[in-house]
């Protein structure tokens, strides 16, 4: 059981991440597209983002969610994991964003966002696959005294929030 949703969280994590690598190079391809052509990459990358990325992006989450409990990792790797995922999910929303203008006249996907959103990918990619294959031994002793206690957050807002 275990072994079965930890491939379908590997196999959707793969076209997960396919997606949001492949995605900024199907944008900058944009430029200088007019008629059919750019119709036909709008409709392109529609098909990539909504109908492959996203819901290989929801597969992933929930198959992830459910390993949390049948492994029962609750760790500070797979919190720190969470951050990064935390990353990419942002990366997502993004791409979904910027598909929503790109294609109106005079749209546009420069060269250093791509640039910038690929390595913002790889950099979480890269993070997300270290701490779940090297599964690091971090003490919870690294999180700040507030963040570990309960009604922490709320005690430090008080501290710093100039209204009584
Ligand atoms: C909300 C999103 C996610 C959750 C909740 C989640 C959770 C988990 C859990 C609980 C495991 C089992 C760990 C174990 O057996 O020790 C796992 C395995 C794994 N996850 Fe995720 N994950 C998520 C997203 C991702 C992403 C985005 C990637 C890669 C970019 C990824 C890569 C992996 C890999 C490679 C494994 C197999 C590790 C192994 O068997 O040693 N996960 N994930």
């Amino acid at each position: 059981m275990i072994a079965w949703i930890k491939a379908v969280h590997i196999a959707a994590l793969s076209v997960w991440c396919a997606g949001l690598l492949v995605l900024p190079a199907i944008y900058y391809r944009r430029r200088h597209l007019h008629g059919n052509e750019l119709h036909d990459l709008h409709r392109f990358a529609r098909v990539v983002f909504i109908n492959i990325t996203s819901p290989a992006a929801f597969v992933t989450v929930i198959a992830g969610i459910a390993l949390i409990f049948l492994r029962e990792v609750f760790t500070v790797w797979m919190a720190l994991k969470l951050v990064a995922v935390g990353a990419l999910v942002i990366v997502h929303l993004r791409m979904g964003h910027v598909i929503l203008s790109l294609y109106d006249p005079g749209g546009g996907y420069a060269r250093w966002r791509q640039v910038t959103t690929t390595i913002a990918t790889l950099s979480a990619i890269t993070a997300i696959l270290f701490l779940v294959l090297a599964k690091p031994v971090i003490e919870p002793t690294i999180a700040p005294e507030w963040a570990r206690q309960p009604g922490g957050l709320q005690s430090l807002l008080e501290t710093i929030s100039p209204i009584p």
